[in-house]
């Protein structure tokens, strides 16, 4: 015996009062000849059923908060805001061009990233080589910025950022702080050149012993605080975010975590205010398990020497420093970790930390004070006291 509905010319109009497109016909239904004549009038298909419907679209949550606010319609969905226009720096002078420097040479010719990017290096022929083997990608990439090398320190001129990379890198076995009385001396010398020939440029230094250097590169510029910066905490953090990404079996771009401290064995990473997918790390990680990526964090740049045997990471820290740079053009917005001599902040003064900072053009802007906890807290000042007793403040 039949269970279904009896579809007639009423069933009809009104799906076409409703505005469907279809009458659905499930299995046992009886649609009367009438009916099917003014489906036809009506442009309305007669469809076996059940209609499976389309899965949801799935939409990020800027998206679904967009039609919230502004729905019309159902599809309508106000336009996407204007991705950030991005300032392109006049020129870009990278006083080191060995692996950190090439690369970062690299990812800034292919955002173009500057007018004009000048590589030094007193290797003969390396920076020149470098800046023509990356002017030969253009004819491919079509990277408008014109990349020039050489060997000596007045290439800097002019330069609104300098990124300097130069100086020794870690063998196996050493510490950060094992170079601090051979870089100081190639920090001075950039310094003293920038000083007379950029005097207007922020400087970041990427040279180990990272905390330390960055102190000896604001005696060496007589720079304000501000247009001196040290990147460790864009590359530490993003050393603590792969690390919890990989153990909670996320991509990394679900992870949001900073470290801070020291660029050494005082580094901080900060778990609690760390998220995986915007909850906090105990939603999908053991207390263990959120102890070794914060050993991992620490000890990444060391289990990359190991490996190497010769020199130390080259693409994630040219990654961390394009960061920085990309924080001061506007292209990214937030705080974001840097090393920076602090006056007060987090109750320390006298000495270059790893914080987070807002990033503008003419240097760091303002120091973020985050509520931390008191472990958190102490490993700051922990830090400090490190960097300053190995600088003999
Ligand atoms: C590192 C070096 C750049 O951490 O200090 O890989």
């Amino acid at each position: 015996m039949s269970t279904g509905r009896v579809i007639g010319t009423d069933t009809v109009e009104d799906a076409r009062r409703r505005s469907r497109l279809i009458v659905e016909v499930m299995p046992g239904d009886i649609v009367t000849a009438l009916a099917r004549e003014s489906a036809e009038r009506f442009g309305l298909k007669l469809v076996d059923g059940p209609v499976e419907m389309p899965a949801p679209v799935r939409t990020d949550g800027a998206t679904s908060m967009r039609r919230t606010l502004y729905r019309r319609a159902p599809k309508w969905q106000a336009p996407a805001r204007r991705p950030r226009k991005a300032r392109q720096l006049g020129k870009l002078a990278l006083i080191g061009a060995g692996g950190v420097g090439g690369n970062i040479a690299h990812l800034a010719a292919m955002a173009d990233m500057a007018q004009e990017i000048a590589l030094i290096d007193i290797a003969p022929g390396l920076a020149a080589a470098t800046a023509l083997d990356l002017n030969h990608a253009s004819g491919i990439t079509g990277a408008a910025g014109r990349c020039l090398g050489g060997e000596t320190l007045d290439l800097v001129a002019g330069a609104e950022v300098v990124v300097v990379t130069a100086g020794r890198a870690r063998g196996p076995g050493m510490t950060r702080a094992d170079l601090i009385d051979v870089n100081a001396r190639v920090i001075r010398a950039a310094g003293e050149a920038i000083r007379s020939e950029a005097p207007d440029a922020v400087v970041i230094v990427v040279t180990n012993p990272l905390d330390e250097m960055t102190v000896k590169m604001l005696r060496a510029t007589g720079f304000p605080r501000e247009r001196v910066l040290g990147m460790a905490g864009t590359l530490d953090s993003s050393r603590f975010r792969h690390a919890l990404a990989r153990a909670a079996g996320v991509d990394p771009a679900d992870v949001d975590a900073i470290t801070l401290g020291s660029h050494g064995e005082e580094m901080a990473p900060i778990p609690s205010r760390a998220t995986i997918k915007g909850r906090p790390l105990e939603v999908f990680l053991s207390t263990d398990q959120i102890e070794t990526c914060v050993q991992d964090a620490i000890t990444g740049g060391g289990q990359v020497v190991a490996l190497k045997k010769m020199g130390s990471a080259t693409i994630a820290p040219a990654h961390a420093s394009i960061e920085l740079i990309d924080h001061m053009r506007d292209a990214r917005s937030g705080p974001v970790p840097v090393s920076v001599m602090l006056e007060g902040e987090y109750g320390i003064e006298g000495v270059v930390l790893g914080v987070p900072a807002h990033l503008g053009a003419r240097g760091f802007v303002k120091v973020e004070e985050l509520r931390l906890t008191d472990s958190e807290t102490a490993g700051l000042h922990a830090a400090a006291e490190a960097i300053r007793a190995r600088l003999g403040l």
